[in-house]
């Protein structure tokens, strides 16, 4: 695709600039071109009384917006200026043939070293909503990250009501130690990681934590009007349950698609997935403020950062234009920490517009089916090592038992230049390779297989994957994210899933359609996805402990006849390894 006009905005004001240049400019194109530079560099922060240096994006935590609308072509320069390898993932972007730029290290790329650049170049396709930017690296992502913001195209609105205003909304996890050590002590000891200190919302972990109540993020509203909260967990580890004292929001789009609209107290929302909401203010100035808060659904055995986020809703003085102090603070209520019922139910709430214009794309016949397994194990301990995972040994995660173990070269680089020889296999299992009953109590032998294995699917093939979550170490929720698609979710369950039964109770209409979702704890998920996208692409728990210990893999899609349905040669600045 050709683009006309070039916007270019420096990332620190790209949100302004980039509206402002692109309105200033006459109509002659249906997209543009834009610019960023992403300057990867330490930078200190203070959060909770504790000052440390972190690495960020222009000196910018959380990192800047990402601004585009549907057909806008983006590139980003990202220049490493740190002394850790650097990539970075634009999280939920379809990357239609553009699969060199998706960003997963070792999967798609080589890091970025210090001193050296990469410009992502991409194309949004297809999408509106919100997505987010992230680093995909070991846990850098704990402060590389940042909203991306798709507006509808010029000519087209959204389908409901023009909000008064929007607001990204971004939660994430703060240690108070670097992160780059709680994952490699992890790794070494075998025992599970060290859990956050607090959580944040837009950087600021707010006033339920010592230390904290002037990093406070306040919502300022007026009565009156509706205000759109583009919601992104980025939390590295934690499902959240998020509220508004007093108030409900109409949930209208998930991971960049309209979803039909639906009104909620209490929003679930897993790492990985974004959703846009809109809150409409009271119709008179109240005298209170609301608190709105952020804390973990947990179902997991392990421990795990049982703090809450908070943020105020303050609501405009009509008469003074004053924001006032001393104010009654109004609580709002969450679900208990392990409301697995709630979350099923909140869950089974989304569902695609699927009008004649946003259409519902679920493919109705499967060319191949897959089951895998999903969850924790175990494993062996080296020897002369003391570990501190389950009975000695170390934790792992899997899919259908094998342990992913990334490359340390990369995959996409290895399958295009056809010497993936050493590097990956293709064998993959479809199935689980013992099947036992799954949420049932778990087998004695919780060692887990490693490999480099990956699936490989033509092009267009139609796919249905059923997750199942296991009982090994505990049943537990994981928020599983394929890179390169959205699939819809046809179906969901507790307990182990029946091919007899369950697909009969499918949803081939109206299914929500995602790049993220959470797999019941004990219980299962079924997708569809068509493959209609070449490359190879990686699906992993977003959980990062998880993908640390191995709950990934990853597809590669075959090239297509046509020549638009070919992957194209890689940019001249890919990393190398
Ligand atoms: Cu948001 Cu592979 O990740």
């Amino acid at each position: 695709m050709r683009c006309c006009r070039v916007s270019s905005a420096a990332a620190t004001a790209p949100l302004l600039l980039g509206i402002l240049v692109s309105s200033l400019l006459p109509e002659f194109a249906s997209c543009t071109t834009r610019h960023y530079t992403f300057n990867i560099v330490q930078h200190n922060v203070t959060r909770l009384c504790t000052t440390k240096s972190i690495i960020s994006v222009n000196g910018k935590f959380p990192g800047p917006r990402l601004v585009a609308r549907e057909g806008d072509q983006v590139l980003v320069k990202v220049v490493n200026n740190v002394t850790n390898n650097v990539t970075i993932h634009w999280h939920g972007v379809r990357q239609l043939r553009s699969g060199w730029a998706d960003g997963p290290a070792y999967v798609t790329q080589c890091p970025i070293q210090t001193g050296q650049s990469y410009t992502y170049n991409f194309t949004i396709t297809g999408q509106r909503g919100t997505l987010f930017w992230h680093a995909h690296i070991s846990w850098l992502r704990a402060t590389l990250y940042g909203p991306i913001i798709i507006l509808p195209r010029r000519n087209e609105s959204y389908p409901f009501r023009k909000p008064y205003k929007e607001v990204p909304i971004i939660f994430g996890e703060w240690w108070n130690a670097d992160p780059e050590a709680v994952i490699n002590q992890a790794l070494q000891t075998g025992g599970g990681p060290n859990v956050s200190d607090a959580y944040t919302i837009n950087g600021l972990p707010g006033p339920l934590y010592n230390c904290s109540s002037e990093d406070t993020f306040k919502l300022k509203v007026k009565p009156g009007k509706t205000y759109m909260l583009r919601l992104i967990n980025a939390a590295l580890n934690d499902e959240l349950f998020f509220s508004i004292a007093n108030h409900t929001v109409t949930i209208v789009e998930a991971d960049a698609v309209y979803v039909k609209p639906f009104v909620t107290s209490v929003v679930l929302i897993t790492p990985g997935q974004t959703t846009n909401v809109l809150l409409k203010t009271k119709p008179h100035y109240p005298n209170a403020t609301f608190l709105m808060a952020a804390r973990p659904y947990s179902t997991g055995q392990g421990t795990f950062d049982n703090s809450t986020v908070a943020g105020f809703l303050e609501y405009e003085h009509p008469s003074d234009n004053s924001f006032n102090k001393n104010k009654t603070i109004v609580k709002p209520s969450l679900p208990p920490i392990n409301a697995t019922g709630i979350v099923a139910n909140f869950t089974k709430m989304f569902r695609s517009l699927n009008n004649p214009k946003y259409t519902a794309n679920v493919p109705q016949t499967v060319d191949k089916q897959f089951f895998f397994t999903v969850g924790l194990g175990s494993s062996p301990c080296p020897q002369n090592a003391t570990c501190q995972g389950p009975n000695g040994t170390k934790f792992a995660a899997s899919v259908n038992n094998v342990s992913f173990a990334l490359p340390t070269t990369a995959m996409l680089q290895a399958y295009f230049s056809k010497n993936s020889y050493g590097i990956y296999t293709t064998d993959f299992p479809s199935n689980p390779p013992n099947p036992f009953n799954y949420t049932g109590s778990p087998p004695n032998n919780t060692h887990v297989s490693n490999g480099t294995r990956l699936v490989v699917l033509p092009f267009n093939t139609s796919v249905e994957l059923v997750l199942q979550d296991t009982s090994i170490l505990g049943a537990e929720s994981h928020p599983l994210h394929l890179h390169g698609f959205n699939f819809f979710i046809v179906g969901e369950g507790f307990g182990n899933y029946d091919p007899s039964k369950d697909p009969a109770n499918f949803n081939l209409v109206d299914p929500v359609e995602r790049n993220t979702v959470g797999i019941p704890s004990g219980g299962w998920v079924a997708i569809r996805f068509l493959a209609d996208n070449p490359g190879v692409w990686f699906m992993h728990c977003h959980f990062d402990v998880h993908t640390s210990w191995g709950l990934r893999m990853a597809w590669i899609v075959l090239d297509g006849q046509l020549p638009s349905q070919k992957l194209p040669p890689p940019p001249s600045d890919l990393p190398k390894c």
